[in-house]
């Protein structure tokens, strides 16, 4: 998808569409009072042929102003597009960048059905220029992908081209930045989404790690893949003791993105956990919602999205990304519960539950990212079901053994507009995890579940400030929504690059 920033006036744009937001002025301590008020829907942009054309659809009262509402009014007189896309953003006084994203999301999927493939999007004034632009931008590229791939009536309908109509008064180059930055963002968030869509088949730790190296070769990062030899040499033993119960090798991949006049320190680490299929192992899971079990390598699909992103944006900070990709097999190889396995650390950990596999390898993912120097560590994981029982589909759950770099990173994520919500690690909930044979156990039982594998994790970051994204609720939406498809998210990548945006300035 093209982006196309413009200072025309909006009913001077020929177009395929224009898309217009209304947003809803009333009082609502008015409208609990009188019922019967009409709400005062308004359109976001000052141009008065735009606005007369939708007076009669508005005094109506046919128009809730409900987010997301649309209404497609055909040929609009005394305007020169061949449409006008009218779409709900709700109440005035709340309307954010957040909402403008999925607001941009919901046009595109709402033209894109139509066969429409390109339109012109008036940025709402109450929101500053630039800020829209990016939420414009980022949220037309989510509601662009549809994951459909082999489906023999896939239509591949996209968005191919978006005009942006900026106020006047703004700085064009400034405005093209963000603009190019967001598209940046987004496509890589589109790409993360690819790689979590495939299925199993399709998508093992070796093709994972291909995808990975043609992506570093294309964006210009150094890549390193490693295989079952050097995992085993590297004493990487809970990580191995994953792979060992597959027949499809495990793979290491290890991104590195150094730019010259960058200083020798921070060194951010990502590590992703790439499970391309966890069937649970000998601890096996339920046949039924296992086929889900696929975008187990949510989050490791997350950072080597990330590591594309970084490498264009051009931050100057260093960053290595590490993803620890293997299936979770049942097999007469793998591990049983009650083995003792040797991490790469040297704390030995005593398997309770082989489904418990994702903090396994994201324990020597951690450790070695500290071994390569990494002053600061970020894992993202499908973890634990736990944390969707805890926070539902809606928010991604965070940890931090460090409040200084949680705040950094809270403040990025309000900026990428993801929603995730902070959950404790007390030392009370260490007990869980000890063993009687070992360190620790890999599995602290069922309750606090989300918090018992963040506290294992901990145990191998250590000092070093650390951050740990449970995404297991989040990295797949269950139901489509008005501004993305039903299928992977994407999430955490956002978030991710703003948080080391912070850093670069
Ligand atoms: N990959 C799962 C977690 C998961 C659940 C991801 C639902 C996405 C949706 C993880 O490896 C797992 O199986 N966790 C167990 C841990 C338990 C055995 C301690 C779980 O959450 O049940
Ligand atoms: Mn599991
Ligand atoms: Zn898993």
């Amino acid at each position: 998808m093209k982006t196309i920033i413009s200072f025309s006036t909006p009913a001077e744009l020929e177009t395929e569409s224009l898309v217009a937001v209304a947003l809803n002025h009333s009082d609502p301590a008015q409208t609990e009072k009188n019922k019967d008020a009409k709400p005062q829907i308004r359109l976001s942009t000052g141009d008065t042929a735009v606005q007369s054309v939708t007076a009669d659809l508005f005094s109506s009262g046919e128009v809730t102003g409900k987010p997301f509402e649309t209404n497609l009014l055909h040929k609009p007189a005394g305007v020169k597009a061949k449409r006008l896309l009218v779409i709900s953003g709700g109440a005035a006084k709340k309307f954010t960048s957040y909402d403008l994203r999925r607001v941009a999301g919901a046009s595109v999927r709402t033209l894109k059905a139509r066969g429409i493939r390109s339109f012109a999007f008036i940025a709402p004034a109450s929101i500053p220029a630039e800020e829209a632009v990016r939420a414009i931008v980022e949220g037309a590229l989510v509601g662009n992908f549809d994951p459909d791939y082999y489906r023999s009536d896939r239509k591949d309908q996209k968005i191919d081209a978006l005009t942006i109509l900026a106020s006047g008064n703004s700085d064009q180059a400034a405005l093209e930045k963000a603009a190019n930055e967001a598209q940046i963002i987004g496509e890589s968030q589109n790409f993360t989404r690819d790689l979590v869509n495939e299925p199993s088949n399709r998508m093992t730790p070796t093709i994972l790690a291909d995808r990975a190296k043609k992506m570093c070769q294309e964006v210009g990062l150094k890549c390193e893949v490693y295989g079952a030899d050097k995992i085993k040499e590297m004493k990487m033993g809970a990580f191995w003791s994953v792979a060992q119960g597959s027949d499809e090798p495990p793979a290491l991949i290890v991104m590195e993105y150094k730019p010259a006049g960058a200083p020798e320190k921070p060194v951010l680490g990502l590590v992703g956990k790439g499970i391309t299929f966890d069937t649970g192992g000998i601890s096996i899971k339920p046949a039924d919602g296992m086929e889900k079990m696929k975008y187990d390598m949510a989050g490791g699909a997350t950072m080597i999205g990330a590591m594309r992103a970084i490498a264009l944006l051009k931050p100057k900070i260093k960053v290595i990304g590490i993803v620890c990709a293997t299936e979770n097999m049942p097999s007469g190889k793998a591990q049983k519960p009650g083995d003792v396995q040797i991490a790469m650390s040297g704390k030995s950990i005593e398997i309770i539950n082989t489904d418990a596999e994702g903090r396994l390898v994201l324990a020597d993912g951690l450790f070695y990212a500290r071994q390569l120097g990494c002053t600061h560590l970020i894992d993202a994981a499908t973890l634990t079901g736990a944390v969707v029982v805890a926070l539902g589909y809606a928010n991604a759950g965070v940890f931090a053994n460090d409040d200084a770099m949680f705040e950094r990173f809270r403040k990025a994520n309000l900026q990428a507009g993801e929603k995730m919500w902070r959950l404790p690690l007390d030392d009370e909930y260490k007990e869980n995890i000890k063993s009687t044979i070992a360190d620790i156990v890999n599995s602290g039982g069922r309750w606090g579940g989300a918090i018992n594998a963040a506290m294992f994790l901990k145990e191998f970051a250590e000092e070093t400030p650390w951050i740990h994204l449970d995404i297991a609720g989040t990295a797949w939406m269950e139901d489509q929504k008005p501004w993305i498809a039903k299928g992977p998210s994407g999430i955490a990548l956002r978030s991710l690059i703003e948080f080391v945006k912070t850093f670069a300035s």
